[in-house]
């Protein structure tokens, strides 16, 4: 396996987290970002390296795409539009077609590419995988507005209709997407792992869990909720739960993320899979908040005002047995993490609260709706 990488979306969270790494291992690291103004209000981040060769550009533009893939053996692509903003058209352009115009340049130019792994999530999945006291395993459907709507949350069995009990989701989960986002990471998914076995080029899809840690957005309130809940804590407002807050998540520190990523592909072990990644460990969305505050020292209770976001998850936790299979484990467990993003957010010079300006918009496109 070839030393030079081009990590797409490399000025991101997680993207920067990988260069960091391969830089550290002694590859050669190319990265094409565009600084998305969502996510980059002040432009290119300090924290991208010199070591680094960086284009500035969209994966959208085919010509700098084109010469951002030469001389590359593998490509780790996390350039995306992410969370639950508003657009829908913009999502399939970066995050679809995106990725498709990058496989068929590979493969029409014949380029030497030795592996592509692609940043998928774990919002691929419908709903979290669950147990049924009479029907065991079952694979849940998306909670249905009706049901959200007056405030009735369980999660059903899908044969019998008893109430189930949350399980880790492991990789042969149905996959659907069941919000733009989520339908676009499915498109990537599929798409690279398809033309995998088309060209014979190796892939891996990498479903990560809630990633998070220094370096995460403090300008997005659309994606990221503990740097959501940390901005609005540190801004003296109370972080909002939609729900009741005790929807379940499984929260990956992006150190342990990175590391996944350079494993994958220095291991012929996972080629055409997709692979969970993530801590194994649920953790509630009220629980979170309430932790952030303690470790904040800020004695501000979260809110829940009734509302939800159709398509949302109400479990969702990471069998993590097959990325385990290949010796990974994560290494930084909550607390530990979420001191860490503390400690750099609070170096960070102008921590704002954009979530309140950004709420009105989610009513008014009807991503989030109100219980009656
Ligand atoms: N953070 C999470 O919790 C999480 C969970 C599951 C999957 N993912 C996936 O991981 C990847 C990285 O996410 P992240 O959390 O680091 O997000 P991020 O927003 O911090 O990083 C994404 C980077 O991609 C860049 N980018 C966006 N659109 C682009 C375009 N059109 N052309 C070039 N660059 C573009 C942005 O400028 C940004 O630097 C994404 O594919 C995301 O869908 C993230
Ligand atoms: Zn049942």
């Amino acid at each position: 396996m070839g030393r030079r990488a081009l990590v797409t979306g490399g000025a991101g969270l997680i993207g920067s987290h990988i260069v960091d790494r391969l830089l550290r291992e002694g590859w050669s690291v190319r990265i094409l970002d565009n600084l998305e103004p969502n996510t980059h209000r002040n432009g290119k981040p300090a924290w991208v390296p010199q070591d680094a060769e960086f284009i500035e550009g969209d994966i959208r533009h085919r010509d700098l795409l084109r010469l951002s893939l030469d001389d590359i053996d593998v490509v780790f692509h996390q350039a995306a539009y992410g969370g639950y903003m508003p657009d829908i058209a913009k999502y399939v352009e970066v995050n679809s077609f995106g990725t498709a115009q990058m496989l068929e340049i590979i493969r029409d130019d014949n380029l030497p590419i030795k592996k592509v792994i692609v940043a998928s999530s774990q919002a691929v999945y419908r709903e979290g995988a669950a147990v049924c006291p009479q029907h065991g395993l079952v694979f849940p459907h998306v909670r249905s507005v009706r049901q959200l709507v007056i405030g009735d949350f369980a999660v059903y069995c899908p044969h019998c209709g008893e109430e189930t009990k949350q399980v880790a989701t492991p990789e042969d989960a149905p996959i659907a997407g069941e919000t733009v986002y989520a339908i676009t990471k499915v498109d990537q998914e599929r798409l690279v792992l398809t033309w995998g076995r088309q060209t014979g080029i190796p892939t891996i899809a990498l479903r990560y869990a809630c990633t998070y840690g220094p370096r995460q957005s403090i300008f997005n309130p659309y994606t990221g909720v503990i740097a959501i809940f940390c901005t609005r804590l540190l801004n003296g407002q109370a972080p909002v739960l939609y729900e009741d807050g005790k929807q379940t998540r499984d929260f990956c520190y992006v150190e342990d993320i990175a590391r996944a990523n350079v494993l994958a592909a220095t291991t012929s072990a996972l080629d055409g899979l997709p692979v969970n990644v993530g801590s194994g460990q649920a953790v509630s969305i009220g629980e979170l908040a309430t932790q952030i505050a303690a470790a904040l020292n800020i004695p501000i209770a979260p809110i829940a005002r009734g509302e939800f976001r159709p398509g949302e998850m109400r479990h969702l936790i990471s069998d993590t047995t097959r990325i385990r299979s290949i010796g990974f484990t994560p290494d930084v467990d909550l607390s530990a993490g979420i001191a860490r993003y503390l400690d750099w957010i609070r170096a960070q010079a102008d921590v704002r609260d954009y979530f309140a300006e950004a709420e009105s918009i989610l009513r008014a496109k009807r991503i989030v709706h109100r219980v009656v």
